[in-house]
């Protein structure tokens, strides 16, 4: 796809209106989750990482202002003529409208999953996410009171990708894995 935002624009936008911080990991994570999902079907990596390195970019501005978060982000974002399916995508993640394509339940699902897989790395005796197996990821996914604020349901939803639970959630570890060292995990 052809986009007139470039990765090196879109994250110093992000740096702008985020700053360096915990929510620019959790960003920076949901991009890499996007690529690998991207990658397992063979879709526009850039593409969907690009729709995961923006999903937030209104956070500072929306987060005690649930309705118009996205709306600000896709205010901002007008100069830049995105395809309507990534602005879609982006207004659906807090389920503002309905996942309908692939990129919109790829970001739907993986935007709660990586803050799941940073507390479960964090629980992990090895502080890594290289050391958490699917065992030791589906056994934190079933207690409830673990990170009570990745909503399961929302995870769970990767079934609409066509994807297994476990398949997904190691999908997903495996493309933050790519960014460990940033996210210091
Ligand atoms: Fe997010």
């Amino acid at each position: 796809m052809d986009i007139s935002l470039s990765r090196d624009t879109a994250y110093q936008l992000v740096l702008e209106k985020i700053g360096e911080n915990n929510l620019l990991k959790h960003i920076l994570s949901v991009e890499a989750g996007m690529r690998k999902i991207a990658e397992h079907f063979d879709e526009d990596v850039e593409y969907y990482g690009l729709t995961g390195l923006l999903h937030d970019l209104d956070y500072n501005e929306t987060k005690n202002d649930e309705a118009r978060h996205t709306y600000v982000t896709k205010e901002w974002l007008k100069e830049y003529n995105l395809p309507d399916e990534m602005l879609y995508a982006i207004e659906a993640h807090p389920g503002h409208v309905p996942c309908r394509t692939r990129l919109d339940w790829a970001l739907y699902c993986v935007d709660p999953t990586t803050g799941f897989l940073v507390a479960a790395a964090l629980m992990h005796p090895e502080k890594k996410l290289s050391s958490l197996d699917a065992k030791f990821i589906l056994k934190r996914f079933k207690e409830k009171r673990f990170a009570a604020g990745a909503t399961r349901e929302n995870m769970a939803a990767c079934e609409n990708l066509g994807l297994g639970l476990e398949e997904f959630l190691l999908l997903v570890r495996d493309g933050m894995m790519k960014i460990s060292e940033k996210l210091g995990i």
